[in-house]
């Protein structure tokens, strides 16, 4: 094996079941585009130099000089799995208020009541920045072992300049993408003076440099959290400072955040829980990407997002965990793959090609992530079947065998 640092070497993975990846070269898929998953039977993947150099047939493959070989006998590989929206990089848990939940509180109360997201500000911000730093590499380990190679992780626990700045430094040096989600709450220090000041503030003293770091601004777009109006200021001067746009949108009611994404030329709306008609008929006719996070929604108790409708009507959709300590306490894209069929009424097609290649779109990455392709990087997923779809249909089981990124065997279940 080559040694950490250096350029990986060759990797082969042989005698794969199956090998399945999402049809095609281009990003976003939609419609019938969604289901057009490229099968073979009996193949193989060979990775040079971190990315992808052949996949074929096994009765095509021609030996060569040395090479690391993986036994692919009764595994399927997908590409590794895309994660384009989680809130990974946060201290503490909610072990607490999960508890409260399932006694009947419901989310909203407990944010209205100072909890929620304002226990996690308190959590993030006394963990200090080493203690952020090792508190996503923990839950970046697990999303690892869940099969997600590529994923962003929002600020948005710090809601002051230095928690904020540490949050998106902590992601970059973990090898995410950065998303500056300032404008996720109204920190407990400026309740008194309200949202407008806490954007005076984040603004003026703290857009700068988190436009350095991050790779996106998002808002949290809802009541008890940011109106249209303060959403738009927002995202403006976040545009305005290079950063690519994002919205949590439509999770409790619709405030408009499908049309000013739309106007903004946002990359995603996300959540969609509440969408109704006249938003999927508005996301359909867009450029952006509807990301839907069917484990928030269940773990909530929430209706689900309208996804079969968002599909049909030609929406671009990505898959996402919304891996956070309230919402969401889940990193595992299979499991939302397991929702998307059962719940959202999606193919395992679908599914897939939504948290591969769609979320690399939304993360600006479908040229190099999302496809099991030559010149792609070498990022894997061997399923632990030799029908690929296993890893939707077996409802929180043990799918992941094997993961591979940048041509290394990066976690093994066998280990
Ligand atoms: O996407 N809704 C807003 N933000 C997150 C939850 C964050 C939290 O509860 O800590 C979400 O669901
Ligand atoms: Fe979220």
């Amino acid at each position: 094996m080559s040694a950490a640092g250096e350029e990986p070497g060759r990797l082969l993975v042989r005698d794969l079941a199956q090998v399945a990846t999402p049809a095609g070269a281009a990003a976003p898929l939609r419609v019938t585009e969604l289901r057009a998953v490229e099968v073979l039977e009996d193949a193989y993947v060979l990775c040079e130099g971190g990315r992808i150099a052949e996949v074929g047939e096994m009765r095509r493959l021609r030996t060569r000089g040395e090479q690391e070989e993986v036994d692919g006998r009764g595994l399927s590989a997908i590409p590794g799995l895309v994660d384009c929206h989680t809130h990974a990089c946060f201290a503490g848990d909610r072990v607490e208020e999960f508890s409260l939940r399932s006694g009947g509180a419901t989310y909203e109360e407990l944010h209205a009541a100072g909890g929620g997201i304002l226990s996690t500000v308190r959590a993030t911000r006394a963990a200090g920045e080493a203690g952020l730093v090792q508190a996503l590499e923990r839950h970046v380990g697990w999303m690892l072992r869940a099969g997600t190679t590529t994923w962003e992780a929002k600020s948005g626990y710090g809601l002051d300049r230095d928690t904020e700045l540490a949050q998106l430094r902590a992601v970059r040096s973990a090898g995410g993408s950065a998303t500056w989600l300032g404008a996720h709450a109204v920190p407990p220090e400026l309740a008194e003076e309200g949202a407008d000041a806490y954007l005076d503030f984040l603004l003026a003293e703290v857009l700068d440099d988190a436009a350095e770091l991050a790779d996106a601004a998002d808002v949290f777009l809802e009541r008890g959290a940011f109106d249209d109006v303060q959403a738009r200021r927002y995202l403006e001067a976040c545009r305005g400072a290079g950063l690519a746009l994002r919205l949590h949108g439509d999770q409790f009611t619709e405030m408009g955040a499908i049309p000013l994404a739309i106007e903004l030329g946002a990359r995603s709306v996300d959540h969609l829980e509440a969408t109704g008609p006249d938003g999927v008929a508005a996301l359909a006719r867009s450029a952006v990407t509807g990301v839907l996070l069917p484990a928030s929604a269940l773990f909530l108790g929430r209706p689900m997002p309208p996804a079969r409708a968002l599909v049909d009507a030609g929406a671009a959709v990505a898959l996402a965990t919304d891996f956070n300590p309230g919402s969401a306490f889940c990193e595992s894209l299979p499991l939302v793959c397991s929702l998307a069929c059962t719940q959202l009424r999606l193919a395992p097609e679908e599914a897939l090609a939504a948290c591969t290649v769609n979320a690399a779109h939304v993360l600006g990455a479908a040229d190099r992530k999302g496809r099991l392709a030559p010149g792609f990087d070498a990022d894997l997923l061997l399923v632990a079947a030799d029908d690929w779809r296993h890893v939707a249909y077996h409802l929180g089981g043990p799918v992941v065998h094997t993961v591979i990124r940048g041509g290394r065997i990066a976690w093994n279940s066998r280990a």
